[in-house]
């Protein structure tokens, strides 16, 4: 401490001299020393790159300059129609090559993309649809009518129903659209978060029918596993409650078939796609549960993590924060591990919101009390000096999704999402899309382009890229091991790109 004051003191003296010498005028060379110095502090300011790699950061400058001066600047756009022009990006392209490592904070619902849903899916046989009173619809598969619903009374099936319409492509955008948030006129049809996160709960219900018939989960997760190592990810860790699945004839599977469900599909995917690393759960309950069931998921969580080590990496509370219980409230649950003796590790969201100094902004303090892995979003933790000293001394790193809280309001320019200061920081961070299918992104590219070209400006350079995607091995939940094969399968894919670039 008495160092570092020193050290404040020579410096500012330093300062002040150099002032003073240069006659009024701040010294260009002590102005160009500071900058780097300041620039060194961002994310992947320290990383060192090679003369590949250097050639290939100015020409991503120039990209940036040129899109920066142009008419319409994607990050300032909403994310529905910025994606047309961020499609047409070069840098978006080029990100699309770009290894990026794992997504580290997607939920197992909106896992993979809607078109896939409709027209695979709801084209398979035994599908039924019922339209229900508030506007929504739900999927049922069975090898018989099925019963009315106190929220469904009269199902059809699709297949009938959609040869009677006679405009099969009208009506899978109108079922693609109970399905996820995109649309052309968000502001129109999004006023408020309130009716955005109504909508959102909405399609998270109307999709559930679909993905949890058995059969449909096992390609749904090798769809989705798919999807991403398209886009040059190589490690996903997903957030799952494991809901409970059903066969046609009403059979239902529990929690622990999935979980291996999910583990064989993986080791498939591996099997065909040898540059695949893995996947891994972070078992995730609902927010507006009681305490007891809480106090019930964790003990479950506890468990599976025993009997399933390498594919259960920890637990996470979902929903919305603004409107759900508090981690706080959970106190009790939360802290049984601890109570037991054993180590589950958390993956709290924490922090989506931007209503400060209310009991739900508090949630980034005692995840962190609570000894969280990762922070989710972490949307508030610039406006909490010691909840950021904290995460950055215990490197925990907050799981960044740009997209994800322009689409749910929290800001509507990307320029001022409040992670630009930790980004200038360098704080411990990651990039990920939370919610793929629900906002119409595939893949991290569209988040990272967000995230570098909007939220980085103009400073955020290849260092920053290498250092965002690195990160993503560095904090998961991967065993040391496992994270050096991470390191080195990421560093042969990288090297490849920075040889196909120049
Ligand atoms: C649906 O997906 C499955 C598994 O991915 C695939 O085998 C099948 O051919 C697809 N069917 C259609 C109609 O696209
Ligand atoms: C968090 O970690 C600290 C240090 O290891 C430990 O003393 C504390 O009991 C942990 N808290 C919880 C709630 O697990
Ligand atoms: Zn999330």
């Amino acid at each position: 401490m008495v160092i570092s004051i020193c050290q404040a003191v020579v410096t500012y003296v330093l300062l002040l001299w150099f002032v003073r010498v240069t006659d009024g005028m701040p010294d260009p060379a002590q102005r160009d020393l500071l900058m780097r110095q300041e620039a060194s502090r961002q994310t992947g300011g320290r990383v060192a790159l090679t003369a590949a790699e250097q050639k290939l950061d100015a020409y991503l400058h120039q990209l940036k300059e040129k899109e920066m001066s142009a008419a319409q600047f994607p990050p300032a756009l909403h994310y529905f129609k910025a994606k047309p022009h961020i499609q047409k990006s070069s840098i978006f392209k080029l990100l699309q090559k770009m290894p990026k490592g794992a997504a580290l904070h997607i939920h197992s619902s909106s896992l993979v993309s809607v078109e896939w849903l409709v027209k695979n899916v709801t084209y398979r046989p035994h599908c039924y649809i019922c339209f229900t009173w508030d506007n929504s619809v739900r999927f049922l598969f069975s090898d018989r009518q099925p019963f009315p619903r106190w929220d469904c009374f009269y199902w059809q099936l699709l297949e009938t129903l959609r040869a009677k319409i006679g405009d099969p492509k009208g009506f899978d955008n109108s079922l693609m659209q109970h399905l996820t948030l995109f649309t052309e006129d968000p502001d129109g049809e999004y006023p408020s978060q309130d009716v955005v996160w109504e909508k959102f709960e909405k399609a998270f219900i109307a999709a559930a029918g679909l993905i949890t018939h058995a059969p449909v989960l096992k390609d749904y997760f090798y769809k989705g596993l798919g999807e991403l190592q398209l886009d040059n990810i190589m490690y996903l860790e997903l957030r799952s409650g494991l809901s409970r699945t059903y066969e046609l004839d009403g059979t239902i599977h529990n929690k622990v078939w999935t979980l291996k469900t999910f583990q064989e599909v993986t080791k498939k995917f591996i099997a065909d796609h040898p540059d695949f690393l893995g996947a891994r759960i972070i078992i995730s309950v609902h927010r507006a549960l009681g305490v007891s069931e809480v106090k019930a998921a964790v003990k479950e969580a506890i468990q599976l993590q025993k009997d399933f080590p390498d594919v259960v990496a920890g637990f996470d509370m979902v929903g919305r924060e603004d409107s759900g219980r508090t981690l706080w409230y959970f106190r009790e649950a939360l802290s049984l591990p601890t109570e037991l003796g054993v180590t589950l590790p958390y993956f709290f969201h924490a922090g989506e919101t931007d209503d400060e100094g209310t009991d739900v902004d508090q949630n980034i303090l005692d995840a962190l009390l609570f000894n969280t892995t990762r922070i989710g979003h972490g949307y508030a933790l610039a406006h909490h000096p010691l909840a950021k000293e904290l995460s950055r001394k215990r490197n925990v790193a907050v799981e960044l999704c740009p997209i994800s809280n322009q689409v749910l309001k929290l800001v509507s320019d990307l320029r001022n999402h409040p992670a630009a200061v930790l980004m200038s920081e360098g704080h411990p961070m990651v990039i990920s899309s939370d919610d793929p299918s629900l906002f119409g992104t595939t893949g991290l590219s569209y988040d990272f382009y967000e995230a570098f070209v909007g939220i980085g400006g103009l400073k955020a350079n290849l260092g920053t890229l290498k250092e965002l995607a690195v990160n993503s091995i560095r904090y998961s939940s991967l065993p040391a091991q496992l994270k050096d094969t991470g390191y080195a399968m990421w560093q042969r894919k990288w090297d490849a790109f920075i040889v196909d670039q120049s």
